[in-house]
């Protein structure tokens, strides 16, 4: 290929800009053009393209958000949109994608390549949350703005002898849940994967723990789940401790890159390029016991998730 192009789509995540770095200076290194696509799939039918030169990308991998910027795009899902996207490609000379996003963003790349047009996603998003990978970018720095965070309100909470509701991000997916719950050391972590008991997850947990000498507690919620004002509200009301709600939401999606998202999304904004390079496209690239490994995307997309048992239940046995 002469000319690829690359989007960031759906939610933004810190990692995105080192993974758009990668690609590009992967590019140019092998003799490739590269058009920077903004604003995701929007941009694509828009015909909002600009070319990336090796100093576009300079001083952005330690940057969050996305330079490229984001969108979600429901014309994109229409053939009208879907056809205008791949005729803008064709006028500008672009003949494979890097899509770097997540589900909803490689289901597009997927219709793209089922009309002909060769994408590879890359996986951009704070959940953790596609079955492909084991990791996904930005995860990482999620997890740790939520630690950091809750370790913030840890120190109010036990100097009111209260209970903080806390809730995190994750898209139908426990991950920031269970591993921010772990690193916090919480009293309770509820999760989407596991159906809910109120007093048996939360009541029993907070008396047990009360009853060992606990003077404050931190229970962490995905979203979704149920209204954490609430909840609060309801463990104050049965347990007689003063709670507080807090929502902790965007915060989590900014922030400058931990080592691991920009490592991570080096390395497989790089595999995309090299995957494009040899004509291969329809792929997903990911980790897998910790190695890089690429799929098909259909394949990628019916996979399944596996739950982290074992941290959840690291979680639930040393918080008492
Ligand atoms: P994420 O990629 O983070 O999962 P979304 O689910 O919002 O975020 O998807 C991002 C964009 O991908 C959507 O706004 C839309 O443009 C495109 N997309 C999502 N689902 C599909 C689909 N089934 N077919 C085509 N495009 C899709
Ligand atoms: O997918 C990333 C994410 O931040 C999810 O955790 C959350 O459910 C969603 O995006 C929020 O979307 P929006 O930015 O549209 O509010």
């Amino acid at each position: 290929m002469k000319t690829i192009g690359v989007l960031t789509s759906g939610g933004d995540a810190p990692g995105m800009n080192a993974a758009v770095r990668a690609v590009v200076r992967t590019a140019i290194a092998n003799g490739i053009k590269v058009m920077g696509i903004r604003r995701g799939y929007c941009g694509l039918i828009d015909d909002d393209i600009i070319e990336l030169d090796i100093n576009s990308v300079s001083d952005i991998i330690n940057r969050g958000g996305t330079i490229l910027y984001s969108s979600r795009c429901p014309e994109f899902k229409t053939e009208e949109g879907m056809q205008k996207a791949i005729s803008n490609c064709k006028k500008h000379g672009i003949e494979g994608m890097v899509v770097i996003g997540g589900d909803g963003s490689y289901r597009g790349a997927r219709d793209m390549s089922l009309r002909g047009f060769p994408c590879v996603g890359v996986p951009g998003t704070i959940d953790n949350d596609i079955s492909s990978t084991e990791y996904t970018i930005g995860f990482d720095t999620a997890m740790n703005t939520a630690m950091d965070m809750i370790d913030r309100l840890r120190d109010t909470t036990q100097s009111h002898f209260r209970c903080s509701v806390v809730e995190v991000m994750g898209h139908g997916a426990g991950d920031i849940a269970i591993n921010t719950a772990l690193a916090v050391g919480a009293t309770a972590c509820i999760v989407p994967e596991i159906p809910f008991n109120y007093e048996k997850d939360v009541i029993e947990k907070i008396e047990y723990s009360k009853a060992n000498g606990k003077t404050h507690f931190i229970i962490v919620v995905s979203e979704g789940i149920t209204d954490v004002t609430e909840l609060a509200k309801k463990i104050e009301d049965e347990t007689g401790i003063e709670s507080r709600a807090t929502i902790l939401g965007h915060v989590q999606r900014g922030g400058s890159p931990t080592v691991r998202d920009r490592v991570a999304a080096s390395t497989l904004g790089y595999e995309a390029v090299m995957l494009l390079k040899d004509g291969i496209g329809n792929r997903v690239v990911g980790f897998k016991d910790n190695k890089v490994v690429n799929y098909d995307i259909f394949e990628g997309l019916n996979m399944k998730k596996k739950f982290d048992e074992l941290t959840y239940t690291v979680v639930n046995t040393t918080s008492l």
